[in-house]
Parts: C-alpha cells; sequence; structure tokens
C-alpha cells in the first residue's frame, strides 16, 4: 500500500480513536503531535490502583549480573479476595491489550520500521482475545459509583458472552490478516470497535 494513503487513510481512523479516547491529537501523515488531557480509557496508563514508588532505602534489593539495583516499584502486593485479585488481573490484561493495540498503530502511523513486529503484536491480541472471557469468571464489579466492571455483566451473562465472542473472533480475524498481509489500517478499526462497544456497555468511568 501507498504509504502518504495509509497515513492519510490511518489518520482518519486515528482522530476518531483519539477523540474517543478524551485525548487532542492532531496527526499529520508523516508526524504526529499529542496533547494527552486526563483520560481513562483504552489507551490509559494512570490508573488508580497504580502505586507511588518506594524511598530507595527501602527499596527492596535484587542481585544479579549487572549488579545489585534497587527495585522502587512495591513488591506484589497481596489481595485480601479473590474479587480484588481478578480485578487486578483483568485491569493489567486489558492494559496488555491497549499496549499491544498502541503499539500497532505507532507502527502504522510512523516510519520508523518494525513492520516485522507487526505479526507479534496481532497474535499476542489474538491469543489474550482467545482468552477474554476468563477475564470474568468470578463476578467481581466495581463498588457503587466506582470505576470498573458492571454488575450487567454478570447479571446477563449470555448477553455479555456475545461481546466476549466476538472480540475474540475479531482479533483471530486481525491476526490473519496481518498474515494474509491484507487491510491493516481498516482490520485495527474494525476491532477497535469491539474494545469500545463492550467498554460502553459492560464498563463504568
Ligand atoms: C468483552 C468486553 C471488553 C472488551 C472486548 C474489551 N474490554 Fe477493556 N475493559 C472491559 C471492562 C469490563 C473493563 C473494566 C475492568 C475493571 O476495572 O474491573 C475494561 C477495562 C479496560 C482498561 C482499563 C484497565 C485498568 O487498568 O483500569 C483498558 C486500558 C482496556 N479495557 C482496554 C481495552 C482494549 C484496548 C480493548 C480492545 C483491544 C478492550 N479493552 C476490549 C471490558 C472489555
Amino acid at each position: 500500500m501507498n504509504s502518504r494513503k495509509l497515513l492519510a487513510g490511518f489518520g482518519l481512523v486515528t482522530g476518531a480513536y483519539v477523540l474517543a479516547a478524551g485525548i487532542v491529537a492532531f496527526v499529520i501523515p508523516g508526524e504526529t503531535a499529542r496533547a494527552a488531557a486526563p483520560a481513562s480509557d483504552v489507551v490509559s496508563h494512570n490508573h488508580s490502583h497504580d502505586h507511588a514508588h518506594v524511598d530507595p532505602d527501602q527499596a527492596e534489593q535484587l542481585t544479579g549480573q549487572f549488579g545489585a539495583h534497587g527495585d522502587r516499584h512495591p513488591p506484589a502486593q497481596v489481595f485480601a479476595t479473590v474479587e480484588e485479585g481478578l480485578t487486578e488481573r483483568r485491569r493489567r490484561s486489558m492494559s496488555a491489550k491497549s499496549g499491544h493495540f498502541r503499539a500497532l498503530s505507532a507502527t502504522l502511523l510512523s516510519a520508523a520500521g518494525g513492520e516485522d513486529m507487526v505479526q507479534t503484536h496481532a497474535d499476542a491480541l489474538a491469543l489474550l482475545g482467545s482468552q477474554i472471557d476468563r477475564l470474568f469468571e468470578i463476578a467481581s464489579p466495581a463498588a457503587e459509583g466506582e470505576k470498573g466492571a458492571l454488575q450487567a455483566i454478570w447479571d446477563a451473562p449470555e448477553r455479555f458472552a456475545l461481546y466476549t465472542e466476538a472480540f475474540a473472533d475479531e482479533s483471530a480475524r486481525f491476526a490473519q490478516t496481518v498474515r494474509d498481509g491484507g487491510d491493516l489500517v481498516n482490520g485495527l478499526h474494525d476491532l477497535r470497535y469491539y474494545c469500545v462497544a463492550c467498554h460502553a456497555d459492560f464498563r463504568q468511568r
């Protein structure tokens, strides 16, 4: 595909993506300028459950081949209930999907190369997509008025299953599109619909 056309096409897609995410962006072919506003969406990486770094002197000491280094991230939290543990796992897994999605869009939007890694990210999305239902195995809705998963997921499991299955199918289709050398811009656009629809109907902001 002609790269200017690809960038222009993706600019339109990204315009919509970015609007949905509450982020202001200007996409110019060959150049991307972004001003991120506080937004919690498919692309957000600022989460209330992220923890502040600890003091250097309190950091856990790890040793290895490159000498001793303190890990300033607090050691893994212990989760008091299975609901809390699953919520954390679900959120981290969602962030992983977001990371792969954004790595893909950055590849398509820049001239920095990495086309050979597109399949890796697409396959990762398809694998995570095939197991997305596992992130909802235990009822773990957010507390009333708080951000997170809606009770509707567990009240209407058959309806929710339509969304997880559709995402599994579409992420597999996208990985196949990459394998076939198909239209990645439209493929990513189609996949994003399933992220957005599920969030609109089953996620509380
Ligand atoms: C079948 C439903 C569904 C699909 C499909 C889905 N999500 Fe989610 N996502 C959720 C729900 C529900 C939450 C809220 C989870 C919680 O806070 O417990 C969420 C939360 C998130 C979060 C916030 C995580 C955090 O740390 O708070 C991100 C980022 C995210 N999703 C990205 C994506 C992306 C990107 C896609 C598509 C590639 C996607 N999601 C597809 C249901 C879905």
